[in-house]
């Protein structure tokens, strides 16, 4: 499927975040859309050695399909050759390249957002990549490395003249992590001069405004991240508003519904992880139950006692307890949901 008919099928992605968007997460969300799903980051190194932590990142399976692999490094031929693995597997949709992350020990490495500072490095890796594969090949990138300090364009120039297929631009610095607002007027600006597809990301809450971002700023596609944790909903409902559509009224039994589903696969995940890890004592029940706390952290915001409940999240320590916690809060819920989450839908 090409990376046009992706866009057509939705043009509303769930982002690659790390520790969030496993196969888990990756599974519950398909229900609800996202035209591409980007798999968690994996070093290419650690693709080429074939280490199991690497490869687990990597897990898809056909009902999560089309997933983008999303890896990162800074050595073209490394990058090249996991590239090859990974179309070899027959699981992807896309190779994406990452070059925008600002966690310091990627950074470090000369890989993620540093090479934002050196654009014609990008070009290489991605020509590299591109070469070695018949994949479409992505790049996710940032507006600049330093605040104030514009560098998508040279970048825009070197990953189209290697071949990319698409560029997702988060319209922040790497110097700011994921503070302050996302700076969509220079998205616009990359896609005007683009001849490639432009994904536009950055401080997307709502279905409102992803369909905003959509139609007023142009892009061919709207990354979601932090907006979508907890928040499935919002990929159906800016497809639906994009549409033209009525947004369905919701209800508690949702919620519940996809938050049981959401922790039972993630149970299942810890179960498969088991078979790598070295300290097997952690019990995949346990082990997903304390990952699974940010997830809850965001399907229960906003709720009614929300404060009184919030105070007992460090305490969790098994699924039952969070079953019995997401049952007890929405026993106490004295309104609609819809009225109490109008963004949501
Ligand atoms: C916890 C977390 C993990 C992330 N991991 C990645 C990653 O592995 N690769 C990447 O390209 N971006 C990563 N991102 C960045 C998001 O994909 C996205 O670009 C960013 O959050 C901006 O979008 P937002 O303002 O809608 O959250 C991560 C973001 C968060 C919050």
């Amino acid at each position: 499927m090409g990376l046009y008919s992706l866009m057509l099928r939705s043009p509303f992605w769930l982002a690659p975040m790390a520790g969030y968007t496993d196969q888990a997460m990756r599974r519950v969300f398909r229900g609800f859309g996202s035209g591409l799903f980007y798999t968690e980051v994996a070093v290419a190194q650690g693709l080429i050695r074939r280490s199991a932590p690497s490869w687990h990142l990597l897990a898809c399976e056909p009902e999560e399909r089309p997933v983008a692999a999303h890896i990162y490094g800074s050595d073209p031929a490394v990058m090249a050759d996991a590239a090859r693995m990974l179309e070899a597997t027959g699981r992807f949709a896309a190779v994406d390249i990452n070059c925008g992350c600002p966690v310091r020990k990627i950074v470090a490495k000369g890989a993620g957002a540093a090479l934002i500072r050196d654009p014609a490095r990008i070009g290489t890796i991605v020509k590299a990549v591109v070469d070695a594969v018949t994949l479409p090949v992505m790049v996710k990138t940032r507006i600049g490395f330093d605040v104030g300090s514009l560098q998508i364009m040279e970048i825009l120039r070197h990953v189209e003249d290697a071949g990319a297929a698409a560029m997702a631009v988060h319209g922040r610095f790497a110097d700011q992590h994921h503070k302050g607002d996302a700076d969509w007027s220079v998205i616009a600006s990359v896609k005007d001069a683009a001849t490639i597809p432009i994904i536009g990301n950055g401080g997307i809450r709502t279905a409102k405004q992803a369909v905003y971002a959509l139609r007023h700023y142009g892009v061919d596609a709207v990354l979601l991240a932090r907006g979508a944790v907890g928040n499935p909903w919002i990929l159906a409902d800016a497809e639906r508003l994009l549409q033209h559509e009525t947004i369905p009224v919701r209800d508690y039994a949702a919620l519940r519904e996809v938050i049981h589903a959401h922790l039972d696969a993630l149970i299942a995940l810890k179960c498969k992880e088991r078979a790598w890890r070295r300290k097997k004592r952690m019990d995949p029940d346990h082990a997903a139950a304390l990952q699974f706390r940010c997830h809850l952290i965001q399907y229960l915001a906003g709720l009614e006692h929300w404060a009184d409940i919030r105070r007992r999240f460090n305490d969790i320590a098994s699924s039952d307890e969070i079953r019995e916690m997401v049952d007890v809060v929405i026993s106490r819920q004295a309104h609609p949901w819809h009225i109490l989450y109008p963004s949501r839908g």
